[in-house]
């Protein structure tokens, strides 16, 4: 029998899931991954993740694949009784909310009630081992948006000092439109902060800003940056929704994400919630995106403009991250905006065999 300790990653052939799979088992720790593809059922073969599946057996020492939906009650308490894990991280999710928009049920299936047979199942089995939810900002609604802004050349930005840094997480979630997703993504960060609270489980609620990386399969429903970087790669156009392409959001590697994870494990707390983002510093506007976009690739960004800006999306948003540096003074944003962009690149010249 193994001596290591054991992590359940659901959504572990996605971006986020399988960073956690490659990062902890290096770390030494022995990774059972769940996950169905949902994500090629939700965005068609372009969000297709098997080979991602097919690169963690290949090269995580270890690996072992469960193919499961999280939305399989039974399955899921069945799983989770057999496996005990010291760590559970939560990353299956419906992640786009133009998508849930057309499928409701299968969206909050998904995030909210999956949510919920994962954590009952921790609950039941393994009551002690850390709990780690993806959550995201979407949580907060379009409210973003209510923050004063000021018009720069390439960005808008926030024009009042309470946000200088950003957004914290005590900022009001309630009055704003969520999109479905962002709704059934709140029903899940509220439950992982109930059973933090109500049954003292170790839980955290990681809400997240654009996390990204080489291994993202993105699309234009989700994913900007890596789908931006791609479209720059195969001279294809970008469209940009509204905001006169000045949004701003900020990036975050998801190794950053496996690491503040880890931080989080080692030394639990319970219920919490974290603004995880790339910060201020690795904030761009999609403008500027395209410009990083054109330093990596050597390409000119083509794009065109739809005036209509998406239902719910901020205008501005970078996360606060002082929080986390309190509480976790040992993690910090390890991966520039640069260096994310770069390493991008690289992912989709290697996948694309460009
Ligand atoms: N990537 C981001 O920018 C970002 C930002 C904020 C929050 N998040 C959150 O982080 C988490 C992971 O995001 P991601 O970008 O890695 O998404 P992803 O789509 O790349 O990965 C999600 C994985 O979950 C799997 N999955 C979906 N439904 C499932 C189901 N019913 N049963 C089993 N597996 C299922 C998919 O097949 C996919 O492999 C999500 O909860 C998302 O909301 C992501």
């Amino acid at each position: 029998m193994s001596r290591r300790r054991r992590l359940l990653v659901t959504g572990s052939s996605g971006l986020v899931g399988s960073e956690m799979c490659s990062w902890f088992a290096a770390e030494g720790w022995e990774v059972h991954g769940l996950d169905n593809n949902q994500r090629a059922v939700f965005f068609g073969p372009a969000g297709d993740t098997r080979w991602n599946q097919a690169r963690l057996e290949r090269e995580v020492s270890g690996f072992v694949h469960h193919e499961l939906d999280v939305r399989d009650r039974g399955g899921v308490l069945a799983l989770v009784e057999e496996l005990r894990p010291a760590a559970v991280v939560h990353t299956a999710a419906q992640p786009s909310h133009d998508r849930a928009a057309s499928i409701p049920f299968e969206d909050f299936d998904t995030n909210a009630v999956g949510t919920l047979n994962l954590l009952e199942a921790a609950r039941r089995s393994c009551p002690e081992s850390p709990l780690v939810y993806l959550s995201t900002n979407k949580v907060y609604g379009d409210r973003p948006n209510t923050i004063r802004l000021k018009e720069l050349e390439t960005r808008w930005d926030y024009d009042d000092e309470a946000f200088a840094e950003g957004v914290p997480e005590t900022f009001p979630i309630d009055d704003s439109t969520h999109s479905l997703f962002g709704a059934s993504k709140v029903a899940a960060d509220v439950m992982v902060q109930e059973y933090g609270r109500y049954f003292g489980m170790p839980t955290c609620c990681l809400r997240g800003g654009c996390l990204t990386g080489p291994n993202h399969a993105g699309v234009e429903l989700h994913g900007f940056l890596s789908h931006l970087v791609r479209c720059s790669l195969e001279r294809r156009e970008y469209r940009v929704y509204g905001y006169k392409g000045k949004q701003v959001r900020d990036n975050l590697h998801c190794r950053d994400v496996a690491r503040f994870a880890r931080e989080f494990i080692e030394s639990p707390r319970s219920g919490e919630v974290y603004n995880l983002g790339g910060g201020k510093a690795n904030s761009c506007s999609v403008l500027e995106a395209f410009r990083l976009a054109e330093e990596a690739t050597g390409v000119a960004q083509v794009s065109s403009y739809v005036e209509e800006n998406r239902v719910g999306d901020h205008i501005v948003y970078y996360s606060d991250l002082s929080k986390m540096r309190r509480h976790y003074p040992a993690w910090d944003v390890s991966v520039s905006l640069r260096g994310i962009v770069s390493e991008i690149a690289e992912g989709w010249r290697i996948r694309l065999k460009l």
